[in-house]
């Protein structure tokens, strides 16, 4: 049997940083509704780079800190809603820009679970001894299926990628993982619809490609089921809250931070947030904070730290990692 370490962390976003009055000039809101209501004050939007291009940029950025070779690598998992096609996919156009000619390579559709679904399918083909180095991304363009004219949900979203090289390694760095999808709910967040549109069928009802959703539903399912996923990892683990260095959430909400941490009687410091800078950019979220907490030296070997991730589909998932 093998175990998984992360080795490195990198992330990309776009050079755009679009504020909340900014958006007042868009839409009928203000700094003053947006930042109390979500914690965010600004957000990367993308002025042409798509979500493969900073796939790449975080691809190589991670080959480059961790001295891993392109050909060494076997396994590319993007975790996207906003791929650049249906195909190829954008792990594929990935593995092509950086020569990972060894690697096989596919695309995952979790919404903001999807990093943490990624991760931990990863994590199986490295633990099974199928592969020894894989490369899992998370990167979103939400820029592209977001209505520009829709206050109230084009205030929420932003543009990034992030992902992480895991490795075969002799310590045991991904400890535990709890996930999860409740289909039935998958129509109160939705976005990029396609209906059957050819010779034989024209719909009269326009497909419904912008993001969509029942914000107070998603509120309330993710300040539910969030702890709840925490608390059965933590037992699977046999560990409790005081062995847990940090809590990297998908950052959608600095509210629903606020309640899972007090939900779990956690101090609400071990919970990372960078939402303020960059707003909910659904599967980047979790691994744009990782690269942030690695590069400034928050992320110390041997500290355990658990990610969490909620959304579409609807679909939540956490893992407790070990740096
Ligand atoms: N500016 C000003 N007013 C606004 C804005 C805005 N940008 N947006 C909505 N409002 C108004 C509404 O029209 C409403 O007005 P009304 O009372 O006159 O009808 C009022 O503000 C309150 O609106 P609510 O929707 O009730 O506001 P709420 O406090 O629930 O906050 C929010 C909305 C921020 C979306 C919250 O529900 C939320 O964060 N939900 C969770 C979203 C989430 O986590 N999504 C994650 C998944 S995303 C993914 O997977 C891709």
């Amino acid at each position: 049997m093998f175990s998984t370490e992360f080795i490195a962390f990198d992330s990309c976003t776009p050079q755009k940083a679009v504020t909340n009055d900014d958006l007042s000039l868009l839409v009928d809101t203000t700094d003053e509704w947006i930042s109390t209501r979500t914690g965010i004050r600004e957000r990367r939007i993308s002025e042409g780079e798509n979500t493969s291009d900073m796939c790449i940029k975080v691809a190589k950025g991670l080959l480059k800190k961790s001295s891993v070779s392109a050909e060494d690598i076997d396994l590319i998992i993007v975790a996207t809603i906003t791929p650049d096609f249906a195909t190829p996919s954008t792990a594929c156009m990935v593995q092509s820009a950086v020569g990972a000619v060894n690697a096989f390579a596919f695309d995952v559709s979790a919404a903001c679970s999807g990093f943490v679904f990624a991760a931990g399918i990863a994590d199986k083909y490295i633990r099974s001894g199928m592969c020894r180095n894989a490369i899992v991304i998370g990167a979103e363009t939400l820029s592209k299926i977001v209505n520009w004219r829709d206050r109230t949900t084009c205030v929420l979203f932003g543009d990034g990628a992030g992902g992480a090289l895991l490795s075969r390694s002799e310590r045991n760095c991904y400890i535990a993982e709890d996930m999860h999808s409740d289909g039935s709910l998958g129509m109160q967040l939705t976005g990029g619809e396609a209906k059957v549109r050819n010779a034989f069928a024209d719909p009269e009802e326009p497909d419904r490609r912008y993001l969509e959703m029942d914000g107070r539903t998603i509120f309330s399912f993710a300040t539910r089921k969030v702890p709840a996923s925490i608390r059965t990892l933590l037992e699977k683990a046999s560990l409790t809250p005081d062995d847990i260095d940090w809590v990297v959430p998908h950052q959608a909400n600095s509210r629903i931070v606020e309640v899972v941490a007090k939900k779990l009687d956690m101090p609400p410091e071990k919970f990372f947030m960078n939402i303020a800078k960059y707003g909910n950019t659904s599967a980047a979220s979790i691994p744009i904070a990782l690269a942030q907490m690695s590069d400034e030296g928050l992320l110390k070997k041997g500290q355990k730290v658990i990610i969490s991730g909620f959304g579409g589909g609807l679909t939540w998932g956490s893992a407790i990692i070990e740096i």
